[in-house]
Parts: C-alpha cells; sequence; structure tokens
C-alpha cells in the first residue's frame, strides 16, 4: 500500500435517526469535520459522511447517514437501514416528546434494520443542563429496557460525540 492509500479493514454503516432539530445533523458534523452550526437547516432528504478510524489496530470506515426527522422530507426508509450495522437513536434533554418518541424510532428500526444491529441512545444537547426536561435516570431506564447503549452529548461542546460514535462502532466490530 501506498503512502497515501489506507488499509481499510472494515466498512460500517451507521444510521442516525430521531425527531426533528434533536442535532443528528450536528452530531455527524462534529464526529465527520469537527464542526457545529448553530443555524442547521433541517435535513431533507438522505446524507452520508464517512470517517475512518483505529479501533484496536484495525482500520475501520465509519460511513453515517443522516436523514430527516420530519416525515414529510424524509426518503424511502426501507433503504436508508438497509445495510446498517449500527444505530444512533437520537433525543433532545430539553425535549421530552423526541424522548417519548424513541419508542416509535426503535419499532421502525426494528421493523426494517437487521437485527444484530447495535443501537445505541442517545440524549443530546447535554450542554443545555437547565433545560432539562429528561432525567439520566428516565433514559438509562429505557435504554436497559431495550438493550441499548446509552449516552448524554453535546454536537455543539462537543462532549461524548467521539466516545458515543466509537462505543458503537467498537461493539460492532
Ligand atoms: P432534522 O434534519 O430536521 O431531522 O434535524 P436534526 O436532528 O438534524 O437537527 P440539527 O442537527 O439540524 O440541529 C437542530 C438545532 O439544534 C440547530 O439549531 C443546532 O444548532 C442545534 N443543536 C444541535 N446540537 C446541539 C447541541 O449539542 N447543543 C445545543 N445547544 N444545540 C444543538
Ligand atoms: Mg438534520
Amino acid at each position: 500500500y501506498g503512502e497515501f492509500n489506507q488499509k481499510i479493514d472494515y466498512v460500517f454503516k451507521v444510521v442516525l435517526i430521531g425527531d426533528s432539530a434533536v442535532g443528528k445533523s450536528q452530531l455527524l458534523a462534529r464526529f465527520s469535520r469537527n464542526e457545529f452550526s448553530v443555524d442547521s437547516k433541517a435535513t431533507i432528504g438522505v446524507e452520508f459522511q464517512t470517517r475512518t478510524l483505529t479501533i484496536d489496530q484495525k482500520t475501520i470506515k465509519a460511513q453515517i447517514w443522516d436523514t430527516a426527522g420530519q416525515e414529510r422530507y424524509r426518503a424511502v426508509t426501507s433503504a436508508y437501514y438497509r445495510g446498517a450495522v449500527g444505530a444512533m437513536l437520537v433525543y433532545d434533554i430539553t425535549k421530552r416528546q423526541s424522548f417519548d418518541h424513541m419508542a416509535r424510532w426503535l419499532d421502525e428500526l426494528r421493523t426494517h434494520a437487521d437485527r444484530n444491529i447495535v443501537i445505541m441512545l442517545i440524549g443530546n444537547k447535554s450542554d443545555l443542563g437547565s433545560l432539562r426536561a429528561v432525567s439520566i435516570d428516565d433514559a438509562k431506564e429505557f435504554a436497559q429496557r431495550e438493550n441499548l447503549f446509552f449516552m448524554e452529548t453535546s454536537a455543539l461542546e462537543a462532549t461524548n460525540v467521539e466516545s458515543a460514535f466509537e462505543t458503537a462502532l467498537s461493539e460492532i466490530y
């Protein structure tokens, strides 16, 4: 392999799902480019970004897919989930409704995705602790009941973003 070619051991497709405005696209921007935008536009259709990282001495190319939380902007669901080995189920810790909808998103995920998919529940916007509407206990209980990993993140402050994706990716591998 030449200097500019990296040997890729695995390519993993990971999907982001959750209500509109919970911060899916900004989690992806933070993870793939270390960027954040306050005036993030609602996603229309499907987008993806890749990032190559090393876990346990293996080179893993993570292909992270992002879609619209808004029903009217969503593309064909089955195509989105096809081949996904990981899923990030995202809610906003300041929006109770986005957490209450997790069960519905999980249903959709389990209907369309491979049954061995690794799922990480993510409570995003942990920087807005004073506006918290979902307790860590509630989230942990749901995660435990549904067999999900759980982490709170802040795309804004770059808290736990790396670690959430890395945990999911290392569980896949
Ligand atoms: P859809 O594409 O419509 O499904 O929304 P989305 O889940 O992709 O949300 P997006 O990433 O576009 O973020 C929505 C809003 O939340 C934007 O104004 C972001 O700047 C803001 N936001 C995202 N992550 C964070 C965070 O960690 N903390 C704070 N305070 N704001 C955030
Ligand atoms: Mg988006």
